[in-house]
């Protein structure tokens, strides 16, 4: 995944799009530019690494003219983070220069051709055939070059131009990656998403896809790709820049592991009227929901271990099986899906390729698709039949959190909207909604309940492995508490189903061992009781994650974090927590790189 800003106006162009590029460095961060345009002349600047160096060698953008320009930062999928293959690319004429945030399927035939055709290249990327293409096809419209090298390019594409003989004029083209535009007075702006704008102005207009854009300071025409004007409505964004900052956290991974009671809340709370789950963006009747004979979820990451936490209600509730697929084995698996399917798909960004993938896969063989995203306007909710959006707000650190928990709220109240709908629920269904609407004070308690962790973290922080182990809901949670650990403290973690100890695991246990044992779920507990005692007659040392008053557990743990007492069945947004924070404290213990991970992009756009 990569980041793209532009900008016309009357300022200074440079230090506007470094600040763009700074608030979307999350996107990608491996090498970056910009192109200004000063008269009829287009300057590049290009790094290797972080935005910063990008600034340092503008002298941040000081050094650099002109009051049109774009800009890139990269994730690197094809060419090696260099220089060369860092974005903007320029035309052989000098003439144009384009960012591009996607991958061109078809580019190694294109560029093929076009070096017949006598283009030399600079890089190794996809994105440079598409600055040729511009080139090969303009005769003086540049909406006319764009079309006809849209018509050329298969496979996503978001993507900036400009054009040394259109001074004070950018170009913004969508194809299946996000792109939103910035409306200001006298200034207009693009970027790949809200974060980039919202410090410049708050009214954006989303692209979509098979439409672009022609940007001066004083207009905005949008077309679709037959050239046809078209009108799009300005939508305003609410929250603020702070949102989108670290809010006086040391990181954005804190803040919104902070933010998950709101983020929570604002899911769950405009959907409940009337003592009844309300999905205005789902116009499903009882004959349709009659006609699912089975649910799969698809995802990946933590998206995929939602849809695990989320199995369990679904399934009780609604009594329809609930299978959930990983999206990278889902895509080629031959998948036995019919009519009668309903896909839900759940992705934070909207532009996960494999989920991507396997979501076009399942839809083709006549699944109805019902999306669950964070992202508004990203690819996964322009292809569903129906997106349920999670409004957690803008998720900056890598390893999701609040992306994670409103997911998992999100099929809570699905499962309590399909169950009650087929008449599989009845007057609990005020209970079940009951229990959803205290879960953003329960996750607060789960907060405030653990001022131990970072005690913890200081003692596990070295250990060479830690296991999770859980059962039923508990095992779900113990999943993405594991990948948690993982993913920002690089500490080797596994979770495993607890009853699955003593089926080869367990020989991995020696002498102070640390185990996460998950014991919120009473119906199971006494099994999971039993494993504790297993693992520790090994000379294991078990952290239990359970109630307060749970004496079983207390009396033989040797660590204990908790959450409130709640119906297990909706309780994976609470137990999660605890985990998250282990996770964040161990990771600080280890000084690791917490919202930008080695070797990890918040999403991950290519397979
Ligand atoms: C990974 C992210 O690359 O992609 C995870 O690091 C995320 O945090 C996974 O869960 C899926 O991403 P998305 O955007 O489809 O939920």
């Amino acid at each position: 995944m990569c980041g793209i800003v532009g900008f016309t106006g009357k300022q200074s162009a440079a230090p506007v799009l470094l600040d763009g590029l700074k608030k979307l460095e999350y996107r990608g961060y491996d090498s970056a530019g910009i192109s200004v345009m000063d008269g009829k002349k287009i300057a590049v600047s290009k790094v290797t690494g972080r935005i910063a160096n990008l600034c340092e060698k503008t002298q941040d953008g000081t050094n650099v003219s002109g009051f049109t320009g774009i800009g890139h930062t990269r994730w690197a999928t094809h060419g090696a983070p260099t220089e060369e293959n860092a974005h903007p690319h320029l035309s052989n004429d000098g003439r144009f220069a384009v960012v591009h945030n996607g991958i061109i399927e078809n580019y190694l035939i294109l560029r093929e051709e076009l070096k017949q055709a006598g283009y030399h290249f600079d890089s190794e990327t996809d994105t440079e055939v598409i600055v040729h293409l511009v080139e090969m096809y303009y005769r003086g419209d540049v909406k006319e070059a764009l079309m006809r090298t849209a018509n050329r390019l298969q496979g996503s594409y978001a993507l900036g131009v400009i054009c040394s003989e259109q001074p004070g004029k950018i170009y913004a083209m969508r194809e299946a990656s996000p792109l939103i535009l910035g409306v200001g007075v006298g200034e207009n702006f693009f970027a790949s998403d809200v974060t980039a704008l919202v410090s410049h102005t708050r009214n954006v207009i989303y692209l979509e896809d098979g439409e672009f854009a022609e940007l001066s300071g004083d207009s905005i025409r949008i077309f679709d790709l037959s050239g046809q004007q078209i009108h799009k409505k300005i939508t305003r964004i609410m929250w603020d820049v702070q949102a989108a900052e670290k809010g006086g956290y040391e990181h954005f991974m804190l803040k919104e592991i902070m933010e998950q009671p709101a983020a929570v809340k604002a899911t769950i709370a405009p959907r409940i009227k009337g003592g009844k789950i309300c999905f205005d963006e789902l116009s499903v009747t009882q004959e349709d929901l009659k006609g699912i004979s089975q649910i799969i979820i698809t995802a990946c990451g933590s998206a995929y271990y939602a849809g695990c936490a989320g199995k369990y209600a679904l399934e009780r509730l609604t009594r329809i099986p609930v299978q959930v697929e990983l999206a990278s084995e889902l895509r080629y698996s031959d998948p036995l899906i019919d009519e009668q399917t309903l896909l839900i798909v759940i992705s934070q960004s909207g532009e996960t390729a494999d989920t991507i993938a396997a979501m076009r896969e399942c839809k083709a063989r006549g699944a109805k698709t019902l999306a669950i995203v964070n992202v508004v306007g990203s690819t996964v909710s322009t292809i569903a039949d129906y997106t349920v959006y999670t409004w957690a707000g803008p998720e900056i650190a890598v390893a999701t959190t609040k992306g994670y928990t409103t997911q998992v709220a999100v099929l809570y109240m699905l499962a309590i909207y399909v169950a009650e709908k087929l008449g599989r629920i009845g007057e609990e269904t005020a209970d079940y909604i009951k229990t959803l609407q205290a879960l953003p004070r329960r996750i607060q308690q789960a907060i405030d309940m653990n001022p131990s962790i970072p005690a913890f973290a200081k003692k596990y922080h070295k250990s060479k492995a830690l296991f999770f182990i859980g059962r039923n809901t508990d095992y779900a949670t113990a999943l993405e508490g594991a990948l948690k650990m993982k993913e920002i403290s690089y500490l080797h973690s596994e979770a495993y189903a607890a009853g699955e100890l003593k089926h080869g695991t367990i020989a991995l246990i020696e002498e102070h061992q640390p185990i996460i044992a998950l014991c919120c779920n009473p119906s199971i507990m006494e099994k999971t009781l039993s494993n504790i005692v297993e693992v520790k007659s090994r000379g294991a040392e078990v952290l239990a994650l359970t109630f307060r008053n749970n004496q079983k557990i207390l009396s033989v743990a040797d660590d204990l974090l908790f959450i409130p007492e709640t119906d297990a069945l909706f309780a994976g947004v609470i137990e999660i927590v605890p985990l998250q924070l282990l996770a964040y404290y161990v990771a600080k213990e280890n000084n690791c790189d917490i919202d930008k991970p080695k070797n990890l992009a918040k999403s991950v756009t290519v397979e």
